[in-house]
């Protein structure tokens, strides 16, 4: 760029700098509750073909039945992240299964999916559930190692499908989240092949 007779030379980093005018950190209180029928819309966030509607309208439904529970994330009157509870899944064996935990990308990496999780451990002890299950992509290097850090162990699964052995994509981690029984923990509801 050529400014007056000098030649001023940019380089990557010297354009990042001139970019960020002023950087700013700030104090944001993240509320975790119950979801509400307003805040539907913003579950939908990630939706693109309307695909996922039915399934948070079905969630939602099961929540005013006592069958399941959303919590939502909230900051500054924007939902930013989503865990959800199943309560009738593997009710028998006093498990709740907490899945389509999100946050969404510009609030991730603070703490908001680690207190997702939590918040939803404590809504199953109050229930008087012993475990909370979650299953993810074998893939998500990310989800994985929250769950681990969070005391999570893999439940070990046998898939069989015309007596034949396939891999679980989707293979599940549990913690015990009371102190009576650590049975769960231990078993599989299917095999006992770790693949
Ligand atoms: C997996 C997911 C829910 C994690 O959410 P998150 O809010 O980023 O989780 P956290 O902030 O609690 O933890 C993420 C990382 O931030 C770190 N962290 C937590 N609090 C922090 C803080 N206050 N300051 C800095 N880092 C922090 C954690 O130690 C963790 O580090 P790691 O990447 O080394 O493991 C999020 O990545 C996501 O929505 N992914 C897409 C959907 C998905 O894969 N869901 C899981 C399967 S259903």
């Amino acid at each position: 760029m050529r400014a007056g007779n000098s030649t001023v030379i940019f380089n990557a980093d010297a354009k990042a700098d001139l970019g960020q005018v002023r950087l700013l950190t700030v104090p944001v209180e993240v509320s975790i509750r119950r979801c509400r029928f307003d805040d539907l819309p913003m579950l939908e966030w990630y939706s693109e073909d309307g695909h996922d509607t039915d399934v948070v309208l079905a969630t939602y439904e099961a929540q005013s039945h006592g069958e399941a529970v959303m919590l939502v994330a909230e900051a500054n009157g924007v939902v930013c992240g989503q865990a959800w509870i199943d309560l009738t899944r593997f009710a028998l064996d006093c498990t709740g299964a907490i899945w389509a935990i999100h946050v969404t990308p510009c609030m991730r990496n603070v703490g908001i999916g680690t207190g997702l999780i939590a918040a939803a451990e404590e809504t199953l002890r109050d229930m008087h559930f012993e475990h909370a299950e979650l299953s993810v992509e074998k893939s998500n290097a990310d989800a994985v190692r929250l769950y681990e850090r969070l005391g999570y162990c893999r439940i070990p699964t046998t898939l069989s499908l015309d007596c034949a052995i396939t891999s679980d994509p989707y293979p599940s981690w549990c913690r015990q989240i009371n102190g009576f029984c650590a049975s769960r923990c231990e078993s599989s509801r299917i095999g006992q092949l770790t693949l």
